[in-house]
C-alpha cells in the first residue's frame, strides 16, 4: 500500500488539485457511448476528481485507490454534492481481479485511470480488463497537465531549481505526462488487444495564485517529506523568494491528455 497521499497531503489533494474539463469527461461518454445504465471503475481515484463528474452520467462508479485518506475526502465531497451511486474501495492495480469477481456476469462500460498509471504495473492491468467491458467499451488513461516544475515557463524553471535544491534530488519524473509517456500506454493498451487507441488532447490556460501553487505543489510531495505544519511558512517563504521578484500569478497551458482503447 502506498502512503505517498495520506494525511496533510491528501488533503492538499482534494483543495488543491483541479478537477477536469467538462470537455474531457464530453469525450470519454462520446468515445465509449456512456449511458445511465453503465458502471465505470476509476482506478486511483484519489479524491474524486473523474469518479464524481462521472458519476452523474452513469449508473455506479466504483473509486478504488489504496490510499484510505484519499478516498474518505472522496466520500465526503461526493456527500457535499450529493452523489450516491459512486462507491469508495481500498484496492490497487492488483486487485482488479477481484471486481471482476465481484462483477459477475455484468461488464464495465470503462475504466478510467487520471494521472495514477505510472503507479501500476500497466501491461498486467490492461491484460487483466480486457474481458471486462462491455461492446464499445474500454480503458482511457488521462493526464491532467504536466507537473507544476516541468513547465516551459520562467516560473516553472525557477520552481524547479528550487525543490530540487530543497529536496537533493533531480526531479524529472514527469508521472505519465510526456507524449513519450502517452505514446507507450498507447502501444500497450494495442499489445493488450484493445482496438481504436487513441490519444485525445484538451488544452486551456489557467492562472494560479501564489496560494493555489503551494496547495499544488504540497499536494504532490509524498507525505513523508512534507514539511511539518509549523515549516510551512518558512518553506513558502523560501519558495516565493526563489520565483521571479514580484510575480503573483503564475499562468499554465493545460494539457489533458485521453489515451483511449476499446475493448471491441
Ligand atoms: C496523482 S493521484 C490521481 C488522483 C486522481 N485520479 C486524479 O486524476 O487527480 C494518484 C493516485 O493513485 C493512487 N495509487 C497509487 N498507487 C496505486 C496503485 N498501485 N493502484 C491504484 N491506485 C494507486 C494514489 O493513492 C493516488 O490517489
Amino acid at each position: 500500500m502506498t502512503r505517498g497521499f495520506s494525511g496533510d497531503v491528501a488533503g492538499y489533494y482534494a483543495k488543491y488539485r483541479r478537477g477536469y474539463p467538462p470537455e474531457a469527461i464530453d469525450a470519454l461518454q462520446t468515445a465509449f457511448g456512456l449511458h445511465a445504465d453503465d458502471v465505470v471503475l476509476d482506478l486511483g481515484c484519489g479524491t474524486g476528481q473523474l469518479a464524481l463528474p462521472l458519476a452523474r452520467r452513469v449508473r455506479a462508479v466504483i473509486g478504488m485507490d489504496p490510499e484510505p485518506d484519499m478516498l474518505r475526502l472522496a466520500g465526503e465531497a461526493a456527500a457535499r454534492q450529493g452523489i450516491g451511486n459512486a462507491m469508495w474501495v481500498l484496492g490497487a492495480d492488483s486487485d482488479v481481479p477481484a471486481v471482476k469477481a465481484l462483477l459477475g456476469q455484468r461488464s464495465l462500460a470503462m475504466t478510467v485511470i487520471g494521472n495514477a498509471l505510472h503507479w501500476m504495473q500497466h501491461d498486467e492491468l490492461f491484460r487483466v480488463l480486457v474481458p471486462m467491458f462491455r461492446s464499445g467499451g474500454g480503458i482511457a488513461v488521462v493526464a491532467n497537465g504536466t507537473p507544476l516544475w516541468l513547465q516551459e515557463s520562467t516560473w516553472s524553471r525557477a520552481l524547479r531549481a528550487c525543490l530540487e535544491r530543497h529536496f537533493g534530488t533531480n526531479l524529472e519524473a514527469s508521472c505519465g505526462t510526456r507524449p513519450q509517456d502517452r505514446d507507450r500506454y498507447g502501444q500497450a493498451l494495442g499489445a493488450a488487444g484493445f482496438e481504436r487507441v487513441q490519444d485525445i488532447v484538451i488544452e486551456y490556460g489557467d492562472e494560479l495564485s501564489f496560494d493555489q501553487l503551494m496547495g499544488g505543489i504540497y499536494s504532490a510531495i509524498p507525505a513523508g517529506k512534507l514539511p511539518g505544519p509549523r515549516d510551512r511558512p518558512a518553506f513558502a517563504e523560501y519558495v516565493r523568494r526563489s520565483l521571479p521578484v514580484g510575480q503573483s500569478s503564475f499562468a499554465e497551458l493545460v494539457k489533458v491528455s485521453v489515451v483511449m482503447g476499446r475493448a471491441g
